[in-house]
């Protein structure tokens, strides 16, 4: 990761390869751009001439320019006044790092953060721009042996505030950006690798290796998971090869006697879909079914680095779902760590079967809350696209707390309803449940099902099957996992710690 830093100071003075200066729509420049502009004759005829300056993500250079210490001074578009947001800024930063990237820069000076956004401190713009800085110009590229990588690459950015009286509270904004794109990065990280990699035993090291003298962190084996009865992971395990892992993280930042919010992930490194086997298009995306697991891995990561004065639980089920000689099958009966019993109609829905025993296992260590992390099912992808994650669950509390982080962090989310009407889709004739409730409403079903298991711990699902990966690519992420859920939650318990801003 690159170094960023605050300072305050003028943009004719500054000695850095590129200053960064914002310029809105209508050629309309900020306070350090203004300031730049009244010491030096060169800034405004070249404004004059040029013609898409202002848009959104438009990029123009000026070198050499009279009255500066600078290489160059680069202004980037920052679109229409009106629209500006905190999302807009995190966009822009990130578009602004990737081509300074290629421009042969290494040290930089930017004024983003100086942009009106309506409504918001400067302390949400610096760490929106640190965010978008970080994770913009995140890559995973450790296999392409052949790819040339440029020879002078960025290797800081200085964020500008107009104000010394600003930099302590810069400082700390910039601490959290780096908090949430470190943990955001670990979890595109893991995810990215690929399933002969990231195995069930490959996260369970990655776990044990978070360490932090408040952090507890158990990886049980196989012979363990079988002790511990989490009967519902070794059926699903059966078909595959390799052995499941059960992790178990404790982090201890509050108080002794303060229950945890509890995380739980789903952790399936491959889900070729078992004898009810998915169509090969895509299938090789299933490697990113491991998703929740990298969430929970990504926010342990985030508040180790951060220290946040909260109880955490984290508990993650990961193994494989193949087709081996003794995989489980449609009609077979399985018993789950907490008694209740499965009729599984189709091993494909397999993340719901591995996450009745974690979530029944984390509402046994009496947590405050549940909320877990799972690309669940399909329907959700079709339902709200890569935009939203799906939101369901029973506690009010923590389901309106998400959603008002995921307006603030722009990792977002949308409710669906879990009417009890709903239950009655996975009422099975030989079991307790059935694995499967039919073609309507199939988020909400396998909501309906993990429900069944939480008892009554305040809960919440994140079901992130259309936002924890994207092989288009956004502003802030390239083709692949894009750490969904991690931005999310560092806000949510810096909040519910009352360090929330
Ligand atoms: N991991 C998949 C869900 C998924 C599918 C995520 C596509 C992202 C993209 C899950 O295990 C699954 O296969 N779910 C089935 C459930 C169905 C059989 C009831 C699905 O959604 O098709
Ligand atoms: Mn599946
Ligand atoms: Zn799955």
């Amino acid at each position: 990761m690159i170094e960023i830093s605050v300072k305050a100071g003028a943009a004719a003075k500054q000695r850095d390869d590129a200053v960064v200066l914002p310029l809105l729509q209508g050629r309309k420049l900020t306070d350090a751009g203004r300031a730049l502009q009244d010491v030096t004759e060169a800034i405004k005829p070249y404004l004059r001439k040029f013609d898409h300056l202002g848009e959104f993500g438009q990029i123009g250079t000026l070198y050499d320019v009279p009255g500066t210490f600078t290489q160059r001074v680069v202004f980037i578009g920052a679109g229409d006044e009106k629209k500006l947001s905190l999302q807009a800024l995190r966009r822009l930063a990130a578009k602004t790092a990737r081509k300074l990237q290629k421009s042969g820069a290494r040290d930089v000076s930017m004024y983003l953060t100086e942009l009106p956004v309506r409504g918001s401190t400067l302390d949400e713009r610096v760490q929106a721009v640190a965010e978008g800085i970080w994770l913009g110009l995140y890559t995973f590229d450790k296999y392409q042996t052949q790819k040339e990588k440029p020879k002078r690459s960025l290797r800081s950015v200085t964020l500008m505030v107009a104000s010394r009286r600003d930099l302590a509270v810069a400082e700390q904004a910039v601490a959290r950006a780096k908090a949430v794109s470190i943990g955001t990065c670990f979890a595109r990280d893991l995810a990215n690798e690929p399933g002969n990699v990231c195995t069930p035993e490959f996260l369970g090291e990655q776990a044990a290796s978070l360490q932090h003298d408040k952090l507890k962190v158990t990886v049980m084996d196989k012979a363990a998971i079988e002790k511990a009865g989490f009967t519902a992971l070794l059926a699903v395990n059966q078909g595959s090869a390799r052995e499941p892992r059960f992790i178990v993280l404790e982090y201890q930042g509050g108080e002794r006697d303060e229950a945890p919010v509890a995380l739980v992930g789903k952790g399936l490194t491959f889900d070729a879909g078992g004898i009810s086997i998915k169509p090969p298009a895509q299938m090789d995306e299933m490697k990113f079914d491991m998703c929740g697991a990298a969430a929970v891995l990504g926010i342990f990561r985030a508040v180790t680095e951060l220290g946040l004065p909260v109880n955490l639980l984290g508990v993650i089920a990961s193994t494989e779902n193949l087709l081996g000689a003794a995989a489980y099958k449609p009609g077979d009966i399985v018993t789950t760590y907490k008694g209740l019993t499965i009729e599984v109609l189709n091993t494909d829905a397999e993340g719901r079967i591995i996450l009745a025993d974690a979530l029944a296992y984390a509402a046994e260590q009496k947590p405050a809350e549940i909320i877990d992390f799972a690309t669940l099912t399909g329907a959700c992808v079709i339902a709200l696209g890569s935009q939203a994650s799906g939101l369901l669950g029973t506690g009010e509390k923590v389901i309106r707390g998400l959603q008002k982080s995921a307006e603030k962090t722009q990792d977002r989310v949308w409710r669906l309803p879990m009417f009890e009407e709903y239950q009655e889709q996975i009422k099975s004739k030989i079991a307790d449940i059935k694995n499967i409730g039919g073609r309507e409403a199939g988020t909400i079903t396998a909501a309906c099902f993990l429900s069944r298991f939480v008892d009554e711990i305040p809960w919440a699902h994140l079901d992130i099957a259309g936002t924890a990966w994207n092989m288009k690519g956004t502003d802030l992420s390239v083709p692949g996992a894009t750490g969904a859920g991690v931005r999310l939650l560092l806000d949510y318990l810096a909040d519910r710690t009352g360090q929330g801003h």
